[in-house]
């Protein structure tokens, strides 16, 4: 059995400081490495948000956050999931430890930056789930990606897993309130409340397509005022 199977007081006590480092040495490489990891796809965002800055006059992105994803909730997950509770296992069978989430101003930012990053020839894209062109049935839109990233370490190069999630202001906004209501299971009329967390959904994603109609509408005409001055 391995230590991360213990209850944490079992650990406490019947645990061998000796043999809990021994088994902690491999997961603190492995989260290391997602780390790194992280940090390699971050850079690659940044070079992309300042190109695009100069070139445009104007940020794709509101905000950038990046999570790695609690030794707790790995140790949940694997076991939800039905998969050992191994270093090894974590690396073979969940994907989002390291996790990235940018919130774009626009939804075809969302689209350049996603293609500009995947182009790339070190980046490996895995698996795309496009939620914004087919949402999910509650309403839930982002564009997921599932990249491989080399990370050049001391004795070797190793490719490692990032998921990354492209959102704009407004499905941001929509997924963190949805989030926060999901706890409160004991609703009587929680059909009626699906329906309308999926039609508020409607109207954000209608909100995003008119401020992009607005934003081009602005920058035509400012392209034109540019050229004739
Ligand atoms: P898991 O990774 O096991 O959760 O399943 P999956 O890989 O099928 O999930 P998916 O890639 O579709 O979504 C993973 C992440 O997207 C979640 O951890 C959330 O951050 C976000 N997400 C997905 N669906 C929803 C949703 O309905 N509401 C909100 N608020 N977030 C969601
Ligand atoms: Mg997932």
């Amino acid at each position: 059995m391995s230590i991360l199977e213990l209850e944490y007081e079992d650990r406490l006590e019947s645990v061998q400081p000796e043999i809990i480092l021994k088994e902690a040495r491999p997961f603190l490489e492995l989260m290391m490495e997602y780390r790194c990891a992280l940090m390699e796809v971050e850079t690659k965002l940044n070079v992309l948000n300042e190109e695009f800055a100069l070139k445009y006059n104007r940020n794709p992105f509101e905000s950038i956050k990046s999570r790695i994803k609690k030794p707790l909730s790995i140790v949940e997950k694997l076991k939800r999931k039905g998969f050992p509770i191994t270093v090894e296992s974590m690396e073979d069978n969940l994907f989002d430890i390291a996790g990235i989430r940018i919130i774009c101003s626009f939804v075809d930012d969302i689209y350049a930056i996603a293609a500009l990053l995947v182009q790339q020839d070190d980046i490996t894209l895995i698996e795309a789930k496009d939620y914004i062109k087919n949402p999910k049935d509650n309403g839930y839109r982002s564009l997921h990606l599932l990249l491989e990233v080399p990370v050049f370490l001391a004795e070797q190069k190793k490719p490692m897993k990032v998921e990354v999630q492209f959102r704009t202001i407004a499905m941001d906004f929509w997924a963190s309130l949805e989030h926060k209501l999901k706890y409160k299971k004991d609703v009587t009329d929680a059909q009626a409340i699906f329906e309308e967390l999926k039609d508020c959904a409607e109207i954000i994603s209608n909100m995003d397509l008119r401020m992009q109609d607005i934003r081009d509408r602005i920058e035509v005409r400012g392209d034109d005022t540019g050229r004739n001055s």
